[in-house]
């Protein structure tokens, strides 16, 4: 049995700790988290997907406030970490000399330098450090992969990706809405795409960005083209500067030689692929959902058992250097090579 700890109780923390639960070969053991009131907090409904809301049934769990305390008390095979994102890099180090194999939240880290740090602690404990890059794992966007890679359709002439909401406003003391905890729009909405970007077509050779920033200078919406080679038009737009009312909205276009998919969480069927002859049609798709799959995925990796290379670490810091590169061509108002 793996004994599982939960490291941060917040929106993503319960997502976590709801998906984990699905899994048979997982009981978890601890929960550290700042907030002293998690036993209340965690009725209330958070976060921007469903999955995380509801009651929690903590009986025969252990609390803590303190990660230190956490891994020499209860001593878990592994942890989910689901802190803000300015603590990815330290809590995971800790863990990892700790022995203990990490399952972290995107964005890796705030910085390129700070993602370099945590795949030499990784290195290191010989422990499993996996970034939680959950749209690799979405049924959706892994079966347009398979498709894409197939080859059946032809080259992919052209992609497109949104995703869209309100700000993120449910986090305790608004960490999210400050640069220099959450890295912003930009690392930590839209780099699901930039990440999946870099999945389907590899490294880009550099990017092209603009960006619409608030009076105060925040940036809230960006558009990116991604320069994939083969005259290819690879776009990608993320933005949390929606109104309330608007919810959350992620969909793609892809336009192959021969067919086109398309997935848009607001239409029905969600999912078709519509080929150029025969009719548009939803093929199947994984069971689950992105979480799930990428828990399991995380799991079957800590117990030697073998699993498919989804990511590496490598390339979840590469999604961090490519935000970097989208960020400073807003900046330049140039587009930016990647090397
Ligand atoms: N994969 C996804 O779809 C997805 C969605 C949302 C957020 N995220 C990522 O998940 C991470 C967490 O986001 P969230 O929405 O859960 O944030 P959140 O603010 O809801 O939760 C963070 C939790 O960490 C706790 N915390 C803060 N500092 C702490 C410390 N020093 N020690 C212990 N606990 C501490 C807070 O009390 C809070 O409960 C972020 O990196 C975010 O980018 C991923």
């Amino acid at each position: 049995m793996l004994r599982i700890g939960i490291v941060g109780f917040g929106f993503m923390g319960r997502m976590h700790f709801r998906h984990w639960k699905l899994l048979p070969e997982a009981r978890i053991v601890a929960i550290c988290d700042a907030n002293p009131n998690i036993r209340e907090d965690t009725k209330k409904a958070v976060g921007n997907i469903e999955g995380a809301e509801g009651d929690i049934d903590l009986t025969g769990i252990e609390l803590f406030r303190d990660l230190d305390e956490m891994l020499a008390k209860a001593k878990p095979d592994a942890i989910s970490l689901t802190l803000p994102t300015y603590l990815h890099a330290t809590c995971s180090e800790k863990a990892l000399a700790a022995g203990v194999h990490v399952l972290c939240e995107k964005p890796m880290a705030l910085t390129v330098e700070d993602c370099d740090r945590m795949i030499q602690a990784a290195r290191k404990s010989g422990k499993v450090l996996q970034i939680g890059h959950c749209v690799r794992f979405w049924p959706e966007y892994a079966k347009a992969k398979e498709i894409v890679d197939s080859g059946q359709y032809g080259r992919v002439v052209a992609a497109m990706f949104q995703r869209l909401g309100a700000p993120p406003a449910w986090s305790v003391d608004n960490w999210f809405l400050d640069e220099k905890r959450s890295g912003g729009v930009a690392l930590d909405l839209h780099i699901h795409d930039t990440d999946y970007v870099q999945y389907l077509f590899g490294m880009p050779k550099g990017v092209c960005s603009h960006g619409a920033k608030t009076k105060a200078g925040q940036l809230i919406h960006i558009v990116t083209t991604y320069d994939c080679g083969e005259d290819k038009l690879v776009i990608a737009e993320g933005g949390w500067g929606m109104t309330t009312g608007f919810g959350f909205e992620m969909s793609f276009n892809l336009i192959l030689e021969q067919a086109t998919i398309v997935y848009d969480l607001t239409r029905k069927p969600m999912f078709r692929v519509c080929p150029a002859a025969g009719e548009a049609f939803t093929p199947p798709v994984p069971e689950g959902d992105g979480y799930v799959r990428e828990i399991e995925h995380f799991a079957r990796t800590i117990q030697g058992r073998p699993v498919e290379e989804i990511l590496t670490l490598e390339q979840s810091r590469n999604s961090v250097r490519i935000v970097e590169a989208e960020k400073k061509s807003i900046y330049r108002k140039e587009k930016i090579m990647i090397h």
